[in-house]
């Protein structure tokens, strides 16, 4: 089988797609064969060296597949042979056979293509647990979706319509009539202004409930600022650090320096509270996050979940993938397809 390595730290060129052995399922494992796997900005990160949850290197990233079952490992239910699935991976899914648990496996909605259907674990689980789960958001509540037009920024989206809340969102000018065609209140400019007083102007400075900050460093410092009384803020990504070689680590060091600290005597005597989120930290509560996939591809038959996928690159374009996310090319979702 072919897989995408990334061999080394740095650009581009250091992702190289190799011939491996097929793997065999074992013990209630099943054998996928891939149609398409999901790209994240953490597959970008861990080529620039700025990821450590990263596997040690040469690895496989790769969150996410859809595809079909093709063998099934000792005590696997039989009738899974030749079903469409999409799949969790704890990396290794930019291949184009991978092995998992038979537990992280869901049957592919058929209203979706196998591009749509990798395009929602990563984004769609991590924007529910943000905006449902944790940020616990209500009706007629307001939220600020920080990089609005990226994969999780989009899923955010269309959760926080389903929760009927007021939508805010932070993204480059370009994507502003695309994110307003899918439904969001309020587009703000945040490359080209202080998004901060952008948002307290439109909320007639009363800021709003809550607030997903992928950003990092110095944005969560203004991003807790903008919560209104009871808010919350939920933190769970430094994308502002995001670049190759020494500029990568001179930004992890600056959003480091910025990071705020949150004291218990503020939060209390400001009614707002503070969270992080890993989605790849929950690997030990595979019944929480499976329950929330069940809503989410029931979501997918009800119609209010909407996986959009920008661009499908195949699997030896990864570098071009890499490069069109880096330059904020993309709307949405990247897959890579075998
Ligand atoms: N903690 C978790 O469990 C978890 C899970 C999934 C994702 N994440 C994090 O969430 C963030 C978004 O992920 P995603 O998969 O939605 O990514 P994505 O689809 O690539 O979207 C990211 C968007 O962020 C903006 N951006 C901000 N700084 C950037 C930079 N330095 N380089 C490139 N783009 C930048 C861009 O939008 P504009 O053009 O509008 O600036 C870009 O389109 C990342 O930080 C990722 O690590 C965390």
């Amino acid at each position: 089988m072919r897989q995408i390595v990334t061999t080394a730290n740095g650009g581009v060129e250091v992702l190289k797609i190799e011939q491996r052995p097929d793997p065999t399922p074992g013990p209630g494992e099943v054998l996928i064969r891939v149609k398409a796997a999901g790209l994240n900005f953490a597959d970008i990160l861990a080529r620039q060296g700025l990821y450590p949850d990263a596997p040690k290197k040469p690895c496989v990233m790769g969150y996410e597949v859809s595809g079909l079952v093709e063998g099934l490992g000792e005590g696997v239910d039989q009738t899974l042979l030749g079903k469409a699935v999409v799949a969790l991976t704890r990396f290794g899914g930019q291949s184009e056979l991978v092995v998992v648990n038979s537990e992280q496996i869901f049957e592919k909605p058929d209203s979706l293509s196998f591009e749509q259907a990798a395009a929602i674990p990563v984004n769609y689980l991590t924007a529910y647990a943000l905006l449902a789960v944790m940020g616990s958001l209500q009706p007629g509540e307001a939220v600020l979706i920080h990089n609005a037009g990226g994969g999780v920024g989009l899923a955010a989206l269309d959760i926080a319509k389903r929760l009927s809340a007021k939508t805010y969102g932070t993204a480059s000018p370009g994507k502003h009539d695309f994110l307003r065609q899918r439904g969001l209140d309020h587009a703000i400019d945040y490359r080209n202004q202080d998004w901060l007083a952008a948002l307290l102007k439109l909320t007639d400075g009363r800021g709003v409930e809550l607030v997903i900050d992928p950003l990092g460093g110095g944005h969560w410092k203004k991003s807790y600022q903008a919560l209104r009384a009871t808010g919350r803020l939920g933190m769970f990504g430094i994308s502002t650090a995001s670049a190759n070689g020494l500029r990568g680590k001179l930004g992890l060091v600056k959003a480091a320096w910025e990071t705020p600290w949150f004291h218990p005597f503020g939060l209390l005597s400001k009614n707002k509270g503070v969270f992080g989120l890993n989605l790849g930290h929950l690997w030990h509560e595979r019944e929480k996050v499976a329950e929330w996939m069940r809503v989410i591809l029931e979501g997918v038959r009800d119609g209010w979940i909407r996986p959009h996928v920008d661009k499908a690159f195949p699997f030896d374009q990864v570098g071009a993938a890499h490069a069109y996310m880096e330059a904020r090319k993309n709307i949405g979702k990247v897959v890579l397809v075998p």
